[in-house]
């Protein structure tokens, strides 16, 4: 099976991001635990994600490029099934994101996929999601950092089968 893929300059700040994938709530994308019963900010945020990107509707501004640094490492990480996703935990390399006008340098914390993609583009919807999450390095950790606006920074890469 072959990839294409794009990563989709998204870089989006999660306020609650982390509780994302970690809470061992039981929440689901359809059904009884499905987005219509999750609790606060999911109903009442306006700035929640995932979207979808009505291509016509987006406009283009150059925010200077995305720096990706030891992006190229090997790392050792520990990959848990949480329910919802593969997630890799990452250790002991310090894998940073800066530029493209973020307020501060991230470091990389974890990775985990979504299958299907959550975002959609024109509503089309791709087989695979992965989410690149970081946290601003100006806090202890991802949990201390996840409780401020700017304290995460995730960068989605969208996968096509073909
Ligand atoms: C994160 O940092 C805070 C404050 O330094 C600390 O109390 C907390 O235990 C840390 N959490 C983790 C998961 O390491
Ligand atoms: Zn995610």
């Amino acid at each position: 099976m072959d990839f294409k893929y794009f990563t989709l300059l998204l870089v989006f700040f999660h306020h609650t991001g982390l509780s994302e994938i970690t809470a061992s709530d039981d929440w689901s994308y359809i059904g009884d635990n499905g987005p219509e019963h999750w609790p606060d900010l999911c109903i009442s945020g306006k700035k929640q994600s995932p979207i979808n990107i009505a291509t016509e509707d987006t406009v283009k501004i150059d925010l200077g490029k995305l720096k990706f640094t030891r992006y190229d490492f090997a790392f050792q990480g520990k990959i848990t099934n949480n329910g919802h996703s593969i997630q890799v935990q990452l250790c002991c390399v310090p894998i940073h994101l800066e530029g493209a006008n973020l307020p501060s340098t991230y470091i990389l914390e974890q990775i985990h996929f979504h299958w299907p993609a959550e975002h959609t583009i024109d509503k089309n919807r791709d087989a695979l999601e992965l989410h690149f999450v970081h946290y601003n390095e100006q806090y202890s950790n991802a949990s201390m950092a996840s409780q401020h606006e700017n304290g995460i920074a995730v960068v989605a890469t969208l996968f096509e089968v073909c």
